[in-house]
């Protein structure tokens, strides 16, 4: 069993597809572990955008990220990182597959409506950047 980071990005909540997109996961058979609703300051961009700080569209990224209110998950389920960045599809939604969150949700490159973590050791990274082991439901009684 795997777990990875999903962020619900700002364009998307503030569209209301929230609920749509959540749905999409459930339905998938992914397990919520952990959630909750917040507003990124550009600290908190920094820290989980760190690798594309200098990056001709960081500000842009940093700016849009800390916008509005997002959803941050934990999904667990087998082989969950791998799935679920294939069921969000390409980060242009110009090239996503059909069936994808962001096929289905994004507008652009930017506003793409969903992150994920990419790899194991970013799941890793970036599951602690946002919940604490008490926030996290990942027991096997810890729901029913
Ligand atoms: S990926 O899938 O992580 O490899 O995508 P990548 O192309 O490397 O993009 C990394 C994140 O940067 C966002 N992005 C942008 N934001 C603002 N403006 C521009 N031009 C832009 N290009 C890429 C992209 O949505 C990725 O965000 P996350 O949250 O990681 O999906």
């Amino acid at each position: 069993m795997e777990k990875t980071l999903v962020l619900i990005k700002p364009d998307a909540f503030s569209k209301h597809h929230a609920g749509a997109i959540i749905d999409r996961y459930e339905k998938e058979g992914f397990r919520i572990v952990a959630m909750k609703m917040l507003k990124m300051d550009a600290r908190l961009a920094s820290i989980h955008y760190a690798e594309h700080i200098g990056r001709p569209y960081y500000g842009d990224l940093s700016g849009f990220m800390t916008s509005g209110p997002i959803i941050a998950m934990v999904l667990m389920g087998e082989n969950a990182i791998a799935r679920v960045r294939k069921l969000n599809g390409k980060t242009n939604p110009a090239e996503a597959e059909e069936g994808t969150i962001r096929k289905q949700f994004a507008e652009s490159s930017s506003r793409n409506a969903v992150h994920a973590s990419d790899s194991p050791e970013s799941a890793a990274r970036e599951i602690p950047i946002f919940f604490n082991q008490m926030e996290i439901f990942d027991a096997d009684d810890a729901i029913g």
